[in-house]
């Protein structure tokens, strides 16, 4: 018990340092006007005290998304809490079934175990769940998207017509290397892709980054380590991702980034093989992304085919060695790609090596739900 209430002190504190609900001013009431409108639809946010659920705030004001009302949820202990977001203070609820009275979109960030019991009811009761939790990707029938990727999934859901629905939001990796490799893709077809990530502390929730933060002022300071989020040392380490690791050797963080391409791509022959690693960065994820193609498609094609591509910016100074960082992403909405060359392992230019990085808070969560949702309206 003591261990929680530690646990939900650090959470409170270090969300307070994110960039979330903005200051009340006269600047965000004039904002309120344009986003509050009577014909938008009644969004829900369940999570809205965790690392997305603050990132939703963030997206949906800074996107000016139109709404009608807005239900911040969580749990009971965060119950009663109050969360300034565009000039007005809102008290946040408990999550119950009865939260869903009325709504029209529900952004889920609070977990798998919550979507798949909330998210049916949410969906029941006419709302369309848009899910950032692993509960209902894989699940036949569940659109898997992300907008510049495959919008297609999603056709014919709309709000309005009075039936519920659920999207889902593929895992924040798959969403960060597929926005830079489709386009690739489209021109050349993939038919091999190698990944090896360096994902942030972040993708883990707040209480995560608050453990980076923790443990490095420890390490430094000569004291142990405090281990509770994290069976092991971070700061100044790194490790094979915290996902449980399955019969094949893999890890599931690793998996969702086979299976996810398949689902997305809809092509079941593609060759996806990862290497999902936890690196004590706090936020924006990074990979190294190893394509193979059909057809042959040289560097300079590549590098201007992604400048066009929706969604992300080149970042390929050779002489300058300026390439993506997680740092410069951190924040941002566009996925950063760089050291595009050819690969050197294989004949012609039937294979190219990129190194991609992207918020996976944003991008990789709430600004791709956001733009989900945009879709509905
Ligand atoms: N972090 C990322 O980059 C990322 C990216 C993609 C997807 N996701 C997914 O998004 C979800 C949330 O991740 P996060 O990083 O935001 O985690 P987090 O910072 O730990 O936040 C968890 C949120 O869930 C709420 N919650 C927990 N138990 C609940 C309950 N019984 N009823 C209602 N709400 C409850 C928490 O509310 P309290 O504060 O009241 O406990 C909090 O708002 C997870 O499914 C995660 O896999 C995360």
């Amino acid at each position: 018990m003591a261990a929680l209430t530690h646990h939900r002190h650090l959470q409170t504190h270090f969300l307070s340092r994110l960039p979330v609900a903005k200051p009340i001013s006269r600047l965000q009431t004039t904002r309120v006007r344009m986003s509050l409108q009577e014909s938008g639809p009644s969004v829900a946010v369940v999570g809205v005290t965790g690392a997305v659920g603050q990132e939703f705030l963030s997206v949906l004001s800074d996107r000016d998304f139109p709404y009608r009302s807005i239900k911040m949820l969580a749990s009971k202990r965060s119950a009663g809490r109050r969360i300034a977001f565009e000039g007005t203070e809102f008290v946040v609820e408990e999550l119950t079934p009865e939260s869903f009275d009325g709504v029209d979109i529900a952004l889920f960030s609070a977990g798998g175990s919550i979507s798949k019991q909330f998210g049916p009811i949410a969906v029941e009761k006419g709302a369309i769940v848009v899910d950032n939790s692993s509960a209902f990707r894989m699940v036949d029938g569940v659109p898997l998207v992300i907008p510049e990727v495959n919008p297609e999934a999603m056709e014919g859901i709309k709000i309005g017509t009075g039936k519920g629905a659920l999207i889902a939001n593929p895992n924040c990796s798959t969403i960060i290397c597929l926005v830079a490799a489709t386009p690739l893709h489209r021109r050349a077809k993939v038919t091999r892709m190698v990944v090896s990530t360096y994902q942030a502390a972040s993708g883990a929730g707040a209480a995560a980054m608050e453990e980076l933060v923790q443990q490095t002022r420890e390490v430094l300071e000569g004291k142990p380590p405090t281990c509770s989020i994290f069976k092991q040392q971070y700061a100044f380490n790194l490790f094979s991702h915290n996902a449980p690791v399955l019969e094949n050797g893999y890890n599931e963080e690793e998996m969702k980034l086979v299976k996810e391409t398949r689902k997305i791509w809809n092509d079941m022959e593609v060759k996806v093989t990862a290497t999902c690693i936890r690196v004590p960065v706090m936020r924006a994820h990074a990979e190294s992304v190893n394509l193979q193609f059909e057809k042959p498609l040289d560097e300079d094609t590549a590098r201007d085919i992604l400048k066009n591509a929706p969604g992300v910016v080149v970042i390929d100074n050779r002489s300058s060695n300026r390439f993506p960082t997680p740092l410069e992403v951190s924040n941002k909405d566009d996925v950063a790609v760089g050291r595009i060359r050819r690969d050197v392992s294989q004949d012609g230019n039937y294979g190219l090596d990129i190194f991609v990085c992207g918020d996976q808070i944003r991008k990789g969560a709430a600004l791709n739900a956001v733009q989900i949702a945009e879709m509905l309206v």
